[in-house]
């Protein structure tokens, strides 16, 4: 039956885990997906999640399905981390949200929930460049899938002007996705003053903004501040919709923990939303897996490990930031005619280097260093032990 199907391309980000593992080098590096490493170059486990955990096993709960809409004290307490505690919707109680698969997953659900009942076009507008996974997310939603600019290549840095001005040129009513912190993958950011034009911008066009917030701590380590593009947009009176993801501030990668939430007008507007988001998520996985959830929530509710946590967060942005500036250290000691400075100025887990596809490719065959063909480098993959070689890899390559 399945004579005809062609073999489809491995996955832009994931498919480099997959060589990587294929490639026999003693000293290999992986600096393809975005994952935390010590700077052993070992999987971390956040100490708060370790002893969440046991709180968790501890209180021997039952496996019952959770509601459709999740474990209900973890969204409450997923809500206040995004929202804050001064938000009025929050406040007012009208916050639609549900537990979702991860950061994926609330995409998914938002892409399903814009497709059916957005008023407007369904079309929505990503930057340039975005997270691999996103075109392919949102056209699998049955949206159209456009672009707004956001990266300048000449400066390393924001294409301010070019988004501004691509946002004013929107048909009135677009759907725009906008990466709240930390923006995957460049690693460049719009600073506070920026965000507040773009939110005008937003609102002249009578905009739907879409948040996506995968990295909340990792752009400053700082929750709050992380989320100041969210809040700003919702003080200044937008109704935006938000996917979260705690894969990488928690480091619950596989345990797959995110949540997905609209801003609505009133209480009796959310209750419709919610409604109709369970009837979005009950054909798709009836309802999302326990475990994951009762740990995040463990740590966002209990005031001393969420302090703990808050902590742990700011030690895994430090600890890149230090990996940042030791690789262009590196490359200057070696004499490299090239500028670094966009790898300390960037922030996030990422660094976006400038180097080709063909650059990359090289990386991998000739010095089995591995990361996306776009130029994207994991910084958290670099670690004190491979940063030396890594430079000089690059150095190589780049002269
Ligand atoms: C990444 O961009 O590497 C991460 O968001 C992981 C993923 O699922 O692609």
């Amino acid at each position: 039956a399945w004579s005809q199907i062609p073999q489809g391309p491995p996955d832009a980000i994931l498919g480099i885990t997959e060589a990587f593992k294929k490639d026999k080098h003693p000293q290999k590096i992986n600096l393809g997906v975005g994952a935390y490493r010590d700077d052993k170059g070992k999987p971390y486990v956040l100490p708060s999640v370790y002893q969440a955990e046991q709180q968790v096993i501890h209180q021997n709960l039952d496996k019952e399905y959770a509601g459709i809409t999740g474990v209900p004290e973890f969204t409450k307490a997923a809500a206040l981390l995004a929202y804050g505690p001064d938000s009025t919707p929050l406040k007012e109680g009208s916050i639609a949200i549900t537990q979702s698969i991860s950061g994926t997953g609330a995409l998914r659900i938002g892409g399903a929930f814009l497709q059916r009942f957005y008023p407007g076009a369904k079309t929505i507008y990503i930057p340039t460049p975005s997270w691999a996974n996103h075109k392919a997310v949102f056209s699998d939603s049955l949206l159209e899938v456009k672009q707004y600019r956001y990266y300048n290549k000449d400066t390393i840095g924001l294409d301010f002007d070019g988004m501004v001005a691509d946002i004013k040129n929107m048909p009135k009513g677009s759907i725009i996705l906008l990466h709240a912190c930390a923006h995957n993958p460049t690693g460049v950011d719009p600073t506070e003053d920026q965000w507040r034009a773009i939110s005008d911008a937003v609102k002249e066009g009578d905009h739907f903004p879409f948040f996506d917030m995968a990295y909340q701590g990792f752009a400053s380590g700082d929750t709050d501040k992380d989320a100041f593009a969210l809040r700003h947009f919702v003080k200044e009176g937008h109704f935006p919709c938000l996917a979260q993801s705690f894969a990488k501030n928690m480091g619950l990668y596989g345990e797959r923990v995110g949540a997905f939430s609209i801003v609505t007008a009133s209480p009796e507007e959310k209750a419709r939303v919610d409604s109709q988001i369970k009837i979005i998520v009950r054909p798709l996985y009836s309802n999302p897996p326990v475990h994951g959830a009762r740990v995040a929530s463990t740590i966002l509710n209990d005031p001393a490990l969420n302090k703990q946590w808050l902590g742990e967060v700011e030690g895994m942005a430090t600890r890149i930031i230090k990996m940042r500036a030791l690789l262009k250290e590196n490359l200057e000691k070696l004499g490299s005619k090239q500028k670094w400075n966009h790898i300390t100025d960037q922030i996030g887990m990422f660094a976006y280097t400038g180097l080709t596809a063909e650059q990359m490719s090289k990386l991998a065959e000739e010095h089995s260093v591995y990361a996306t063909k776009d130029g994207r480098i994991s910084v958290a993959g670099i670690t004190s032990d491979n940063v030396g070689r890594l430079a000089e890899s690059i150095y190589k390559i780049t002269g």
